[in-house]
């Protein structure tokens, strides 16, 4: 038997239906803000995302899908959605429309990782980007969207966490701060500290298991490294965050797994429910990211959920409540010729918006029973030769467990009339017909 590839999963009928519920809520909250969907390709040249030598980040180094096509191009799966998209947005010149794009994406992302729970190779990413402004307030917006998305699919227990990396001459000196500091304890850095020590120091503060050590204590904090504008830039995010009434932990040690930020930077966590893997989600501004791909020098700030994550928690706090699944109408054609008035009928019936299931295994009559039952369908038709001689179909309710034999051209208006509620006058609305 042929088995998935690991760290892939299916999404079965019934799952399916509950991400179909979580995508409808996402376009919806995202209208809300006015931002509009993008879809580009899963694959990009391999440049988009290993834009520069000195990338220090697992994502780009250690876990891209990369391969040579047919025309012995480099490509490379998408790890993740921002690249792709500012790909898009300088491609079609999206700048030259708006002074502020508003992009949002739903769609698998690729990471060589070590699969457990919450973590796979082949996930979902939902994500937004607002390109095309450096302004404070729009951090906090971005912000507050992610804490409103959270709040409003009534996760609990989460926490948001913010940091500034500040500008480029603040994380240069910080850089310098962290090397010299962690000069002084070198024998005692794990593998890969040692080489994240040369190429991009920030991400030690990353490390799960040097952190654990005694001598993190006294680490540098990025706080006393900001310049002037820098702290006063976060100051404003932060300023803002209070007057929209988002709850957050400004958290020195967060500095994200992707090289492009700059200035703020955010996730938001799940106290329980995913084990290790308590980041529902994470982003934050982008000073270069747009010009490293050949766009204006234009800054963003943007954030990645991941899908799977999303719903694992929602599953685990039961926030997901889906509809009882039924089938309105269940025909059962009995001989050659009701089958063929049967199409017609299915066909007239499903366009006028009715769920209808038939059998096309001649199963006997119990059976059919049975499988009606098993699909919840709430009544079924029964067409023999002696209605359709008659041009009528005798009509079982499930529900009230009653027959009764309707003509067949008022059996569309008969179901319809079932299925539509009734509108059952109140006081008020009496007194306005009077
Ligand atoms: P990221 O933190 O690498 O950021 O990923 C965002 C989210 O994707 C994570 O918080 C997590 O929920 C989910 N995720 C990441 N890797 C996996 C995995 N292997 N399995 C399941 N879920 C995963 C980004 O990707 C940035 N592009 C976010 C961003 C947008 N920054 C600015 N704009």
């Amino acid at each position: 038997m042929y088995k998935l590839p690991k760290g892939t999963y299916d999404v079965l009928p019934e799952e399916i239906k509950k991400w179909q519920r979580l995508e409808n809520f996402l376009h919806r909250i995202m209208s809300l803000y006015n931002y509009d969907e993008i879809r580009t390709p899963i694959f990009e040249e391999s440049a988009v995302f290993h834009r520069n030598a000195d990338d220090s980040s697992d994502v780009v180094n250690k876990e891209t899908y990369d391969f040579i096509d047919r025309g012995k191009r480099s490509m490379t799966l998408r790890p993740e959605g921002t690249a792709g998209v500012i790909r898009s947005f300088i491609e079609n010149k999206m700048y030259a429309q708006n002074n502020l794009t508003r992009l949002y994406y739903i769609g698998p992302q690729f990471r060589y990782e070590n699969p457990q729970k919450g973590r796979f190779r082949q996930f979902s990413q939902f994500g937004f980007e607002a390109i095309g402004s450096q302004a404070p307030e729009l951090d906090a917006e971005v912000i507050s969207l992610t804490y409103n998305i959270i709040t409003r699919l009534q996760i609990p227990n989460t926490k948001v966490k913010v940091n500034s990396l500040g500008d480029k001459t603040s994380r240069d000196n910080y850089r310098e701060a962290l090397v010299s500091y962690f000069k002084g304890f070198i024998s005692r850095l794990c593998s890969d500290c040692l080489k994240r020590i040369e190429k991009n120091p920030l991400r030690l503060l990353d490390c799960k298991s040097c952190r654990k050590e005694d001598f993190f204590k006294d680490v540098p904090l990025i706080n006393d490294y900001l310049s002037t504008e820098a702290k006063q830039r976060f100051q404003t995010v932060l300023a803002n965050l209070d007057a929209i009434g988002i709850k957050y932990e400004v958290d020195n040690f967060l500095v994200r797994g992707l090289d492009y930020y700059a200035h703020t930077v955010f996730e938001i966590e799940t106290e329980e429910a995913l084990g290790s893997q308590n980041v529902l989600g994470g982003g934050g501004h982008y000073d270069r990211l747009v010009s490293d791909l050949k766009g204006p020098a234009l800054e963003g700030i943007g954030v990645a959920f991941g899908m799977e994550r999303l719903l694992l928690v929602m599953d685990h706090y039961k926030l997901i409540n889906l509809p009882e699944q039924f089938v309105h109408f269940y025909l059962l054609p009995l001989g050659e010729d009701a089958k063929k008035k049967a199409s017609e009928l299915l066909n007239t019936l499903r366009m006028g918006g009715l769920i209808c299931e038939t059998d096309y295994n001649n199963r006997s009559f119990k059976a059919n029973l049975n499988n009606a039952d098993k699909l919840n369908s709430r009544f079924i038709g029964i067409l023999g030769s002696d209605e359709l001689n008659n041009n009528e179909i005798t009509i079982k309710n499930q529900k009230t467990k009653t027959q009764e034999k309707i003509s067949l051209n008022a059996l569309y208006d008969y179901l319809k009339t079932a299925f539509t509620p009734q509108h059952s006058c109140n006081s008020s609305c009496r007194k306005e017909k009077e």
